[in-house]
């Protein structure tokens, strides 16, 4: 039983983290590096509407630079990375649930700026280019988008100046590409990738699947089915895994068929049959009118 002056004591609220939200470069420059102190600092890069594959990628980057360490995580909507027809106006934007998992999963601080914050000069006239291995898959649907991406994620790097950048893997050419920018550019930062979360049926999380209806849900699940009887085919060599992961596809209802692709990870290339080693299969395709995307690790013998 507690004694007296215990009881009597005002009961503290248990300590919760805070992060600090800043909307300008000069106020986030403020909150990031608040002294002279050099400790480890990483960056997550988001678009909001933040899910367990964004807190993992939190989680992930705190751990990296321990509790001394600084962690940002962006919230911005990059109008750059959208092309005409995409769905800029409807991307899902949720500012106070989204610091309130950054927070919870690390974050000290979260920078959201406004477009004109980013841009001050309007769209940039001097545009970084993702290069041919932009123009596959991803790229070749969505002419110009890894350009955007690129193009926000070094205004972000020079921005929030990191020592480590953490990225999702579900997004691998976007993470191929970058680390390419990294090293071919010679970026001081160390970029990490970090393993798809996935629901416990499989489905990859993203910001997108909640605008699945129950039924598309479940279709949506034959793209995760794929890559997995992909991998499972894959001591067979690339044609097996392709031919696996079609097999599952081509049964499935209410797929339209993006791409289905065995790459080689560094460039992004179509693995030839004879390829051996770590490979990506990857997968895009519409289920009702979301488009989503998908990948695993394969290695092929
Ligand atoms: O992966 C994303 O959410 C975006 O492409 C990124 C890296 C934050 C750039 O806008």
């Amino acid at each position: 039983m507690a004694g007296k002056a215990q009881r009597n004591k005002p009961q503290r609220a248990p300590k919760v983290h805070r992060a600090v939200v800043t909307r300008t470069v000069d106020d986030f420059e403020a909150a990031f590096w608040p002294d002279e102190r050099p400790v480890d600092n990483a960056v997550v890069m988001t678009m909001g509407a933040l899910h367990e594959g964004h807190a993992a990628l939190i989680r992930a980057a705190r751990k990296q630079v321990g509790q001394e360490g600084r962690v940002a995580v962006t919230v911005f909507v990059n109008p750059l990375q959208f092309g005409p027809a995409e769905d800029l106006e409807r991307y899902p934007r949720s500012l106070d649930e989204d610091v309130k998992l950054a927070e919870e999963n690390g974050a000290d601080v979260v920078f959201a700026p406004s477009v004109d914050e980013v841009y001050p000069n309007g769209r940039p006239q001097v545009r970084l280019s993702a290069g041919p291995m932009g123009e596959r898959f991803e790229g070749a649907t969505r002419p110009g988008h890894f350009d955007g991406v690129l193009t926000v994620v070094a205004k972000l790097l020079h921005i929030t100046d990191p020592d480590f950048a953490f990225f999702g893997e579900k997004d691998a050419q976007q993470l191929a590409i970058i680390q390419r920018m990294v090293a071919d550019l010679d970026f001081d930062v160390e970029v990490v990738g970090v393993p798809t979360a996935r629901e416990e049926d499989g489905l990859a999380r993203s910001s997108r699947n909640r605008y699945l209806s129950a039924d598309e849900r479940e279709q949506a699940l034959a793209l995760s089915k794929a890559l997995f009887a992909g991998r499972d085919a894959a001591a067979q060599g690339p044609k097996a895994v392709r031919e696996a992961a079609s097999a599952v596809l081509d049964a499935a209802e209410g797929i339209n068929l993006d791409y289905l692709a065995l790459v080689d990870p560094h460039d992004f290339s179509e693995a030839a049959d004879d390829f051996q080693g770590a490979a990506v299969l990857a997968v895009a395709a519409t289920v009702g009118s979301t488009r989503l995307i998908d990948n695993v690790h394969v290695i092929c013998r």
